[in-house]
């Protein structure tokens, strides 16, 4: 039997839990389940994998020839001069450390450019390229005086979209990529650019398109800085493997310089996380040429107007690194060789895997898997087929058929050719 206090108790006890069972339901019950990222989330599953041979080919880091990521030799040099100069850990000012956006704008845009000799180039430092395109994105969004439109290629990098709509633009494609020569869809892209209404603006890859791996010539370039111009159209660049693409930081800025040469005044978006594999430092630059020093002024006050409720102000560490490795004579010289030889080792396993899948008598014509450049190759397996290489061989990529060449090895690249293989016929 239970005395009527303990009753009462018992009753209390009760409706306490009935209370904080009611106060218990989450404000994001209804919050539905969203699919993986389909490229970070390629890692994710990739992890989860216990096969003792497993392939990562998804997202784009790049990684020495036993599959390991890799520090650049300069990168740890100028590193440890950071760290002996035992500086202080202030705030940088809202747009980063000054001596970094100098030489992340000297070496996008030259040393000779006329823009930045007369000191028309508004800069800040971005978290990567990624933050790069959602200051752009959003400093469109705010201040373009005319329509709110970006034209990207297609395919384009599976983020672009998310980053331009999240910051307010409407986002439209362009033909890019032709799936027949597996080239440049050159006429198509032309065709649409001059079917663009007037002003609007056009999302250009300045170099190593990702996903495809298909650049426009030099002579192309000039075709497309035509049609820009015709219609008054605003370029604004994606540049996050300069170095990547030829080996050579120079030659992969030529559509940007050439662009500007030509009088128009783009938008840049630069990244430090491939060409010296600063990935997890998150170093880079957002960039706008303008028409004089007085715009400029008035331009950088909005872009710090900008960024201060976003983020205040950006880390510091990395662009330090960067800076050291840009400024100082001798490590940059070793910087420019170890970007090459990374660029060397992509283009020696794309030798590699193409050798290997003709080996094995693969009955298609895999030569665009040593024409394209850059980070990765656009294989033309489809999504079936790439689910079959994650699920049965345990290699990862992301389902568009972009496979990561840096993350292919001397001692992985016949694996992989068989699997494809096994795959793709
Ligand atoms: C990629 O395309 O794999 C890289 O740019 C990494 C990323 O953030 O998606």
């Amino acid at each position: 039997m239970i005395s009527s206090r303990a009753a009462v108790r018992h009753i209390s006890a009760r409706r306490i839990t009935a209370v904080s069972a009611v106060r218990a339901a989450s404000a994001w019950s209804k919050v539905p389940q969203g699919p993986p990222d389909a490229i970070l989330g390629i890692t994710e599953a990739f992890k989860a994998d216990s096969h003792p041979e497993k392939i990562n080919l998804g997202v784009g880091a790049y990684r020495d020839d036993s599959a390991k990521p890799y520090v650049l030799p300069s990168v740890k040099a100028a590193e440890k001069h950071v760290v002996d100069s035992n500086l202080n850990k202030e705030y940088a000012g809202i747009t980063g450390v000054p001596e970094f956006t100098a030489a992340a704008a000297r070496l996008a845009y030259g040393e000779d450019s006329k823009p930045l000799k007369e000191g028309r180039i508004v800069i800040t430092q971005s978290i990567s390229g990624t933050g790069a395109l959602r200051i752009g994105g959003a400093f469109l969004q705010r201040h373009y005086p005319h329509a709110k439109t970006i034209y990207i290629p297609t395919p384009s990098w599976a983020n672009h979209n998310a980053v331009f709509s999240d910051s307010g633009l409407k986002v439209e494609k362009y033909r890019y990529y032709n799936k027949d020569t597996i080239g440049l869809d050159f006429d198509g892209m032309i065709e649409d650019i001059k079917k663009m209404p007037k002003n609007s603006i056009v999302l250009l890859h300045a170099c190593a398109h990702n996903p495809t791996g298909v650049d426009p010539t030099p002579e192309q370039w000039k075709a497309i800085s035509d049609a820009v111009k015709a219609g008054d159209h605003f370029p604004f660049f994606d540049m996050a493997y300069q170095g990547f693409a030829s080996g050579d930081t120079v030659q992969d800025a030529f559509a940007l310089r050439y662009f500007i040469e030509q009088g128009h005044l783009p938008a840049l978006c630069q990244s430090f996380a491939k060409n010296m594999g600063l990935y997890g430092e998150r170093v880079g630059a957002f960039s706008l040429v303008t028409e004089s020093t007085e715009e400029k002024k008035r331009v950088d006050s909005q872009l710090k107007i900008l960024v201060r409720p976003l983020y205040s102000n950006p880390p510091i560490h990395g662009a330090r690194i960067a800076l050291t490795v840009l400024n100082d004579a001798a490590l940059n010289k070793q910087w420019l060789g170890e970007v090459k030889g990374m660029a060397d080792r992509i283009i020696k396993m794309r030798a590699l895997l193409k050798d290997n899948l003709e080996k094995l008598g693969s009955k298609h014509d895999w030569s665009h898997i040593t024409s394209q450049i850059g980070m990765f190759a656009y294989t033309g397996l489809s999504a079936e087929q790439m689910d079959k290489l994650a699920k049965d061989h345990s290699v990862y990529a992301t389902k568009d058929g972009r496979i990561s060449v840096a993350g292919i090895t001397s001692g992985n690249v016949k694996r992989l050719a068989e699997a494809i293989y096994k795959v793709a016929g």
